[in-house]
């Protein structure tokens, strides 16, 4: 390994909000609680970008910018080349985030009133992006089927035949419960919204960061059927621990679709990306795949340890290893704590800063989300805690 992940990197004093005292005393009660809630990494990102973004830095200048050919290229060939998915240029959306974009979307295609569906537990700016922009949020829960989260086709068909549910807000892979879409679940729930005319957004942050053994498929690569009937975000943010860069790209094939969401972007005056984010969008898609194949085998080796760990020694704990993200679900409600309980003993006994299980939506009450892309000692740390503050209960 070229990179050493077991590094601790003070983050301290980089305004980094993972670590802010100010957010972690408003957040979690306290600043003395080890933080692994929101999603990045504790990990430097590649060489190449920070050498890239200095090289950058020495110029001196920062005035407007705007992606250059190569700044699409990059993300059109690594589409092709790990996704095996052909992107036209004009396709391509700047926007500064996906949380933005999902934003801009339900403004784009809803009315006051309108519905939109979503897979419950899930990333709960979701919910928050359709209820801040007058739409209504219709819940399709994951249904649990032993150690496996799976769709309900059924209730899903249901509910996309309301004519006023004009989205479906897919999360492949999905946060914060780790699956990789399987083919023939894309189909099956991507056949039922061509059918009811609702069109697949689909959110694949997370889709640079599978585990060995599994594919992600973009969901617009399925078909052109799909592909004119979907819009597909994505950004390199997450896979390269960029997210501060604030850059993401948001596909849309179908011309009168991206046309509507162009109007939105124009209305709010979205428009250039950061200079900084231009550039690293660059050399990480350009020059880092080395590095995103390092930093993998370091988060799936951290998912083994959690898995051995609650195996060993918290069996009042079930961990399900994910097929992707670096997001731990761990279902704790063996422990016999309703959600607020487990919140409070969280913060206050174990000291950890977690993302609690119920803010995803119904179904996920009594889990935890630990993020894993940190170095083992702190992974150790905090599953320490956790053991330590559970044989107390027990006492
Ligand atoms: C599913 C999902 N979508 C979007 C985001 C955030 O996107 P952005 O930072 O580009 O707004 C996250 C971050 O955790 C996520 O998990």
């Amino acid at each position: 390994m070229k990179y050493n992940f077991d590094e601790v990197i003070d983050r301290q004093n980089t305004n980094a909000i993972k670590y802010e005292p100010s957010v972690l005393k408003e957040m979690f009660k306290s600043e003395d609680v080890l933080p692994l809630w929101v999603a990045d990494m504790d990990f430097k990102c590649p060489d190449v970008v920070v050498n890239a973004i200095l090289k950058r830095a020495e110029h001196g200048i920062f005035g407007y910018s705007d992606g250059d050919d190569s700044y699409y290229e990059v993300f059109m060939d690594w589409n092709k080349r790990r996704n095996q998915w052909e992107i036209q240029r004009e396709w391509i959306c700047y926007t500064p985030g996906i949380v933005p974009a999902v934003n801009y979307i339900v403004q784009a295609f809803c009315h006051t009133g309108d519905k939109v569906i979503i897979q419950n537990p899930v990333y709960y700016p979701f919910a928050q992006a359709i209820l801040n922009n007058g739409a209504q949020v219709v819940t399709n829960p994951l249904k649990r089927e032993g150690d496996q989260y799976v769709m309900d086709y059924e209730d899903f068909e249901t509910k996309a035949k309301d004519p006023r549910v004009k989205l479906f807000i897919l999360c492949s892979p999905h946060n914060p419960i780790g699956r990789v879409w399987r083919k023939e679940e894309l189909e099956r729930i991507g056949e039922i919204c061509l059918a009811n005319d609702v069109l697949v957004v689909s959110d694949e942050i997370h889709s640079d960061l599978i585990m060995n053994g599994y594919k992600h498929i973009p969901f617009a690569s399925l078909s052109k059927a799909f592909a004119a009937h979907s819009i597909t975000c994505m950004a390199p943010s997450k896979t390269f621990n960029i997210a501060g860069l604030q850059i993401s790209n948001i596909v849309i094939p179908d011309a009168h679709i991206r046309m509507a969401y162009q109007t939105i972007l124009e209305n709010n005056a979205i428009r250039h990306p950061n200079t900084f984010g231009i550039v690293a969008q660059k050399s990480a898609y350009g020059e880092g795949e080395a590095w995103l194949g390092e930093v993998l085998e370091y988060i799936e080796a951290n998912m083994d340890y959690i898995d051995d760990f609650v195996k060993t020694r918290l069996p009042e704990i079930t961990f399900v290893k994910p097929e992707a993200t670096y997001l731990a679900w761990l279902d704790m409600s063996r422990l016999g704590m309703n959600p607020e309980e487990l919140e409070t003993w969280m913060q206050t006994e174990v000291k950890l800063a977690l993302d609690e299980g119920y803010i995803f939506g119904e179904g996920g009450e009594g889990y935890e989300r630990i993020n894993a892309a940190c170095p083992r000692s702190i992974l150790k740390e905090a599953l320490e805690r956790i053991e330590k503050a559970v044989k107390k209960r027990s006492l």
